[in-house]
């Protein structure tokens, strides 16, 4: 089949999935056009693909599933049989049910789905796990699938036979994570309001940034990260008792996943 476009649809909010998306696309030898579904947008863009585009999907797991914000914009996303390859990023704890999940989702949505790959990272809330991570050797891994996704599209002429079989339970895990909305150090904030840009779900209110609606935070640290004064920060006590939990839970050195 003579392969369109590479289309790079992701979210990355403290940009792991992003680091290990490039990667792969750039062992792909399609031109490449990139969805990046981070940035809040109120109006959800049209995610429309042709058969012959490859739709690269990438998220971080979160508590065992996919963010709930991606799939808010697969209400206008659609395929006509277009091969689709899965990637879920995870910070050395589990993916449980996020690939199953990611499967289900896109392949109602008119995708096929012929490879996906779950890859061990740096915890984005407890940094200290996985510390570094997807480091030299996890960047040849993830190089290598690229070339396997790459060598597929570029020699098959249907992709009707791949059955990739991913693990996972139905019905899901329960989603929601720990709460860990970050609060402010108000001596610190300048109201600079790069949070409040940032956010990917619009919870930092952008007129006084100080303030965030707990509701509709994901607890996703970008805004931690972004804030160049330092005055986002999650609580001390929440904090230590998540890394004590994620320290037995997780283990740092966890090897990828890949389906082919
Ligand atoms: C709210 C939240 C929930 C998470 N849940 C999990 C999880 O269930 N399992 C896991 O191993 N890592 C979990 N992580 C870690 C992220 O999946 C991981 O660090 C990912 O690579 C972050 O991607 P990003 O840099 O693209 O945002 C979680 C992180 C956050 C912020
Ligand atoms: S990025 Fe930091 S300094 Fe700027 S408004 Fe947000 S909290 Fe305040
Ligand atoms: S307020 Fe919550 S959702 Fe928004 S960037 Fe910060 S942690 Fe993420």
């Amino acid at each position: 089949m003579k392969m369109n476009e590479l289309k790079l649809v992701y979210f990355s909010p403290t940009g792991t999935t992003r680091k290990v998306i490039m990667e792969i696309s750039a062992n792909i030898n399609l031109k490449s056009v990139s969805y990046d579904l981070t940035v809040h947008k109120e109006k959800k863009p049209s995610l429309k693909f042709k058969s012959n585009d490859l739709v690269l999907f990438g998220i971080p797991v979160y508590a065992g599933r996919v963010p709930s914000t991606f799939l808010e914009y697969f209400e206008n996303l659609s395929g006509q049989g277009t091969p689709a390859a899965l990637v879920a990023t995870y910070g050395c704890r589990e993916y449980e049910d996020a690939l199953l999940e990611l499967k289900n989702e896109v392949e109602s949505r008119g995708f096929k789905v012929i490879g996906a790959a779950a890859f061990p990272t740096e915890h984005s809330i407890v940094r200290s796990i996985g510390l570094g991570r997807p480091n030299k050797q996890d960047l040849k891994g993830i190089a290598d699938f690229g070339m396997q996704l790459n060598r597929r599209v570029q020699s098959e002429t249907s992709f009707d036979q791949f059955n990739i079989v991913v693990p996972g339970n139905m019905p899901y895990r329960k989603a929601g994570a720990a709460q860990l909305t970050p609060k402010v150090d108000v001596t610190a904030c300048t109201m600079c309001g790069s949070c409040a840009k940032s956010c990917p779900t619009g919870a930092i209110d952008a007129k006084d940034p100080k303030k965030t609606n707990k509701k509709k935070c994901i607890s996703c640290q970008k805004c931690l990260r972004i804030c160049k004064q330092k005055a986002r920060y999650v609580s001390g006590t929440k904090m230590k008792l998540l890394t004590g939990k994620l320290n037995k839970a997780c283990q740092s050195d966890k090897k990828a996943d890949i389906f082919l």
